[in-house]
């Protein structure tokens, strides 16, 4: 249980579904965790942890569309912890339209907070460390990134855009020793989801809907994800840059 000890990580989005299970798993992992997400003060799991080992779980509260969130979110890593070198962009939003009807104001959200604030974050974090010759950056991307589906237009360009960010910054950064890949999910259970169908009636029929889109007929659970993130974490991924991985129940395979 310490594939990631000596490791200083940045996670966002650490108080939704998946970011509970990664900082809980990271921890677990040996790594020590700036966590941060937009309420104010973290809440359950995280809170419980940051009280419990301060000296391994600091939490910064703050919307990441905030330039000044983004240096405060790297700074404070680097100063509770001396040294970062692993950066999770995991926040993220969801919004289900249909392409005639988005307006410019969810467009210029969804691409604020899925992908200019995951740019800026990835470069503050890359800044500190080239200097220190080592790094991984994940970005919590999407099967709508991938492929297209109806009424993702506006996610779908965000989270193409994001891997495609991976990709790239995976270039730039490789003489620097510093690791970028993106995940791409299918449907995780989280409250991500549980929003997309508030609004319909047959929420049942939704969610099995939803299931049948993966070969393996259902929808994942975080930690299917996080393992995956944490592995990309980890030295075990020494030789893995520039990778976009579908994580997926094998809905891209078909
Ligand atoms: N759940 C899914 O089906 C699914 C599928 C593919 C990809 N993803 C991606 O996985 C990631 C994690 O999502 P999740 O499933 O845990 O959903 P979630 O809604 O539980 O978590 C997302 C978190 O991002 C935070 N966030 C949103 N806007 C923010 C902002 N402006 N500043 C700071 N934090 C902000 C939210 O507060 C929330 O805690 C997201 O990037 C999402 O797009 C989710």
């Amino acid at each position: 249980m310490s594939r990631l000890k000596g490791k200083v990580a940045i996670i966002t989005g650490a108080l939704g579904g998946q970011g509970q299970v990664a900082v809980r798993r990271f921890v677990e992992e040996g790594a020590r965790v700036l966590a941060s997400d937009l309420a104010t003060r973290a809440n359950g799991e995280v809170a419980a942890l940051a009280k419990a080992q301060p000296e391994v779980v600091a939490y910064v509260g703050g919307d990441v569309r905030d330039s000044k969130v983004v240096e405060k979110i790297v700074k404070t890593a680097v100063k509770r912890f001396g040294r970062l070198d692993v950066l999770f962009n995991n926040h993220g939003i969801m919004v289900g339209k249909p392409f005639l009807e988005t307006t410019v104001e969810e467009l210029d959200d969804l691409l604020a907070i899925n992908l200019r604030a995951p740019f800026l974050l990835s470069q503050a974090a890359a800044r500190v460390m080239a200097k220190q010759g080592n790094g991984s950056i994940i970005q919590n991307s999407s099967v709508g990134g991938i492929v297209g589906f109806p009424t993702m237009a506006a996610y779908g360009a965000s989270k193409g855009g994001l891997a495609q960010l991976a990709r790239s910054m995976a270039t730039d950064l490789a003489g620097f020793n510093i690791r970028v890949n993106a995940i791409c999910p299918g449907v995780v259970d989280t409250a991500m989801p549980r929003r997309y169908v508030k609004d319909i009636e047959d929420k049942e029929g939704a969610f099995k809907q939803m299931a049948a889109m993966h070969l393996m007929n259902r929808l994942a659970e975080p930690i299917e994800i996080v393992n995956v993130a944490l592995f990309l974490a980890s030295d075990e991924a020494s030789y893995m840059t520039g990778a976009v991985i579908p994580v997926d129940g094998g809905l891209t395979a078909i």
